[in-house]
């Protein structure tokens, strides 16, 4: 299972990275708006920024919600690197973009999906990566992860090539679920990756050899 980092922040981009554990990066317009990131230009220049810093697929996603618009915002965000990955809402205009986007060789991630239904779609018009928002489903208490469960399990009786990319992970627990799920990647904030390092033993025990080391020195 891949690791992507979800954020538009440099800093903890750098810091997931340098744990040499990530595998690339979603971003989205919330994401960019909380960086400060004002105008498409500056948008686009961020965008290379980060590929530059991860070598990895980088989802960019589109402002446009009709198909000529988003057409033509993702054949700039695929220009300005090889490995931009451009993220397109579920919706009718964005399904259409998807299959024409496949067919000119451009890698999609569908967004803000929410029902197996949608995820069948999003296959069959060849997306590259499929985005369920795991946290989002549950907040409105429904099962974020049997979404995960049910989708893997369709798409690989029907052999859809689109993998199943973990989005809205709220928590560490997310991340162990999905995986057993059979999800290809989860996408997390870096305090939730961070979150898989904590266990109370591994902290008490790495004190007490070291306890044990000194006082063995004196
Ligand atoms: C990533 O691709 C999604 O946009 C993101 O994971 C949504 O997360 P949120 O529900 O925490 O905003």
């Amino acid at each position: 299972m891949k690791i992507f980092i979800d954020t538009a922040s440099l800093n903890e981009i750098c810091e997931a990275n340098d744990l040499g554990i990530l595998d690339g990066v979603t971003t989205n317009p919330s994401l960019m708006a909380k960086e400060g990131i004002k105008g498409l230009d500056n948008i686009y220049a961020h965008y290379l920024k980060i590929c530059e810093t991860v070598d990895g697929d980088i989802s960019a996603e589109v402002i446009a919600t009709d198909y000529d618009g988003m057409m033509r915002e993702a054949r700039i965000l695929a220009g300005i690197h090889n490995n931009i990955v451009v993220k397109i809402p579920l919706i009718p205009a964005g399904i259409k973009a998807i299959h024409s986007l496949t067919t000119e060789g451009i890698r999609t991630n569908c967004t803000l999906n929410f029902s197996a239904g949608q995820a069948i779609l999003a296959a069959k018009a060849g997306a590259t990566y499929i985005s369920p928002f795991v946290g989002r489903i549950d907040d409105i208490n429904w099962d974020g992860v049997a979404l995960i469960e049910q989708i893997s399990r369709i798409y690989a009786i029907q052999d859809f090539d689109t993998e199943v990319l973990a989005a809205s992970i709220r928590n560490p627990m997310h991340i162990v679920q999905c995986a057993e799920a059979g999800a290809d990647v989860v996408t997390c904030p870096l305090s939730t990756i961070m979150g898989l390092f904590k266990h109370p033993l591994t902290d008490i025990g790495l004190e007490r050899f070291l306890a044990d080391y000194h006082k063995s020195q004196a």
